[in-house]
């Protein structure tokens, strides 16, 4: 079968992620963590070719993505906003967090802006409730939020500065 997802390249690093499984099927994880990372996204046509490559439903794939909210099924933005909603940083203002990104960013969660420059996602706990509340932003995790830091990373953002640099200056504990 022709495909366009799993390019000869890519086939041959899932045929190595395949070979450490005795079942097949156990492989479908890291195989969309792959396509992910390959694409950014794992597009419908994506979903297909790897169904028929591990040799599952393609049902089974889209349950897979909806499930964990590290899949995405749309194009990333440059920026993405994935802030927690579980218990702890519910308890400690994340709604207020999540109304402020949207009201700055002019954009709902689980939409990103038309430029696809940012993005804004609620996520399940990310393992960092003392920092509630908290969010991750690229690489970094982001805690004890207020809408005053929000505003900051913003402005740092407009500046280009966080994201060359990375150096988690904004990472607080308490
Ligand atoms: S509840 Fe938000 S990081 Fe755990």
């Amino acid at each position: 079968m022709q495909t366009e997802i799993l390019t000869p390249e890519i086939k041959t690093k899932a045929d190595k992620i395949v070979a450490n499984y005795e079942q097949r099927r156990a492989a479908l994880l890291p195989v969309l963590h792959l396509v992910q990372e390959s694409y950014g996204f794992i597009s419908e046509k994506a979903e297909m070719e790897v169904a028929a490559y591990i040799g599952i439903p393609p049902v089974d794939i889209k349950e897979e993505i909806t499930f964990y909210t590290l899949y995405r099924s749309k194009p990333c933005a440059k920026h993405e906003f994935n802030v927690c909603r579980t218990l702890s940083c519910s308890l400690r203002g994340q709604e207020e967090i999540v109304a402020h990104l949207e009201n700055k960013l002019g954009i709902k969660v689980g939409e990103r802006t038309t430029d696809g420059q940012f993005a804004l996602n609620e996520v399940e706990c990310l393992g960092a409730c003392e920092m509630a509340p908290m969010m991750q932003l690229g690489h970094e995790y982001i805690g004890l939020l207020t809408k005053e830091k929000i505003d900051q990373i913003l402005k740092t953002y407009g500046d280009g500065s966080f994201c060359e640099s990375g150096d988690g200056s904004f990472w607080d504990r308490p």
